[in-house]
């Protein structure tokens, strides 16, 4: 018998075949984030969930559909879901982990090199036929090449963002909670650093911290302040990691360069002052957001859902204690 699923978001074609052929599925029919409200009557009667990021799946859905088995989201962050009230009831939560590693890395760097040599700034100036021709002080940006680059955080993404940088010759510090062993610090030409040092050595501090309680918030107006006066800040990770009133704060009084944001902390909201800022670089939450992603993301998800509702561990299930 085929599992009975709810889809909260239209998803690339191959991932919505997929699943088709393997389930009896409803797809949310509006192209937008579900309501709590339409989340909870899609999951009626039906045992698999799979949703997106900017769904939040609190204890009152998990709560009020009784048939559910397994929530997979579509995203390796997964702080959308509510997962010790999944897991009380014994419901797996998964994950797609690796799939997006590159694509999130390109686009930090891109987002480092945007803010470095004023991309945003240029093609604003172009397009609005402001600009009158090369001069030789015009919108001179930040060597890339040879600087130094700080890592918070250096699992898959974070090194992902380190090989990159390497072919800039950059400086590489880390930090992370684990140290890696010396043999691997040496192979991947990265050195360790305390949080602090990390972000007073840096030129670019690239952000690569899971959510959660522990890095909500880990970069404010302390952290900040540790910074050179000349450096950016790249977030790619997810908004609420960053204080964005502080940086607000801190790129009002210059006591940093630039911020290159691909995320939010109460997306698609921003704080309104990022919006005028010529040295700040804001994408939609485009990490992800390559086709070929976007489609093993997908398809990493759809097999986990198929996994839970047969009753086998999924794959990527990040509460693998439900099995315990
Ligand atoms: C994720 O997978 O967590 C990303 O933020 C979605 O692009």
């Amino acid at each position: 018998m085929k599992p009975n699923v709810f889809l909260s978001r239209r998803l690339p074609p191959a991932v919505v075949e997929r699943l088709q052929a393997a389930s009896n599925l409803l797809l949310h029919a509006e192209n937008r984030v579900a309501t709590k409200a339409e989340v909870i009557a899609g999951l009626q009667g039906r045992e698999a969930l799979l949703c997106t990021v900017p769904d939040k799946i609190d204890a009152e859905i998990i709560a009020s559909c009784p048939a559910l088995k397994v929530i997979a989201n579509f995203g390796v962050g997964y702080n959308n879901i509510d997962v010790a009230a999944a897991t009380a009831r014994k419901i797996p939560v998964t994950n797609t982990p690796g799939v997006l590693t590159d694509a999130t890395a390109d686009i930090a760097f891109g987002l480092l090199m945007a803010t470095a040599r004023r991309f945003g700034e240029g093609e604003r100036m172009v397009r609005a036929r402001k600009w009158t021709g090369w001069e030789p002080l015009q919108m001179l940006g930040t060597d890339v090449t040879g600087s130094t680059l700080g890592l918070i955080g250096f699992g898959r993404i974070g090194k992902a963002m380190a090989k990159r940088a390497r072919a800039f010759d950059m400086n590489l510090l880390y930090w992370n909670r684990t140290r890696l062993p010396l043999a691997e610090e040496a192979e991947l030409g990265v050195t360790y650093a305390a949080f602090d040092d990390v972000l007073a050595r840096a030129d670019f501090v690239s952000l690569h911290v899971a959510y959660s309680p522990e890095t909500h918030h880990l970069i404010g107006d302390a952290a900040l302040k540790r910074m050179k006066s000349s450096a950016f800040i790249v977030n790619t990770t997810r908004g609420s990691v960053i204080d964005e009133k502080a940086l607000v704060r801190s790129l009002q009084a210059k006591t940093i360069a630039g911020a290159g944001l691909d995320v939010f902390e109460r997306e698609p909201q921003m704080e309104e002052e990022l919006y005028g800022m010529e040295n700040v670089v804001l994408l939609p939450h485009l990490g992800s957001a390559t086709i070929g992603t976007r489609t093993k993301m997908g398809l990493m998800a759809v097999e986990n859902l198929l996994a839970g509702c047969a009753g086998q561990r999924p794959p990527n299930c990040v509460n693998p204690q439900v099995y315990d």
